[in-house]
């Protein structure tokens, strides 16, 4: 347990019931899950994997996604079912610089258990998550053109902040432009 952890006033494991047939485990990752990580990654389709923000296919991206776990700056909740990855959300964030009140939200769902309520759900364990850490507010990226991604987090109450021109560059190498949501957490004002 690290710093960060410590400070969650949220018990893992915790479960969630998806259907009547299917109960979703909630846990925190950790560096040990790196392998599984990288064997959901390499299971999603390419049009999910072409706007990564880091490609997650790679053994040694994911090491790193584990490092930044056991330092603290990122808490990730795995979902899964029956021992099988069905998807993840992570919070990024770094108390040492101007944007320590800000924690970036990255959310992953496996196409077969989309459209049931395991988004929002594991939304939910980041909001809380947030709140136990203290933030203020929470950040999406997504390019224009991720039309499911930019419904889900508007049904989660996030609002587009900023659309910044060819900022950034899918795994084909292509530009694209990079949309910024935001969410801010109630009762907390970022000043
Ligand atoms: C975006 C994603 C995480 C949503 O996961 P999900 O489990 O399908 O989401 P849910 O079933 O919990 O739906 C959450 C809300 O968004 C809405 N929604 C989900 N997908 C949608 C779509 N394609 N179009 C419109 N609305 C959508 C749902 O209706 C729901 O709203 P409601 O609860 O008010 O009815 C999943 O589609 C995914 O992994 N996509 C690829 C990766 C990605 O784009 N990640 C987001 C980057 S932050």
């Amino acid at each position: 347990m690290n710093e960060t952890t410590a400070r969650l006033q949220r018990p893992y494991p915790r479960t969630f019931r998806l259907d009547e047939n299917t109960e979703v485990s909630f846990r925190l990752m950790t560096p040990a899950d790196t392998h599984r990580l990288v064997t959901f990654a390499r299971a999603l389709p390419e049009d999910d994997l072409l706007y990564l923000r880091m490609d997650i296919t790679k053994l040694n991206v994911v090491m790193q996604w584990g490092q930044n776990i056991k330092e603290g700056r990122t808490v990730t909740v795995l979902a899964e079912v029956d021992n099988e990855i069905a998807g993840y959300v992570s919070l990024h964030h770094n108390e040492v610089t101007w944007q320590r009140h800000l924690g970036e939200v990255r959310l992953q769902v496996a196409p077969r258990y989309r459209a049931r309520g395991l988004g929002r759900a594991l939304a939910g364990e980041i909001f809380a998550i947030a709140r136990s850490l203290g933030l203020s507010k929470l950040v999406a990226h997504m390019t224009p053109d991720q039309q499911g991604a930019i419904a889900t987090v508007e049904r989660l109450g996030f609002r587009r902040e900023a659309l910044l021109q060819n900022f950034v560059i899918d795994r084909s190498g292509q530009t694209r432009d990079l949309l910024v949501m935001s969410y801010d957490m109630p009762g907390r004002i970022a000043c």
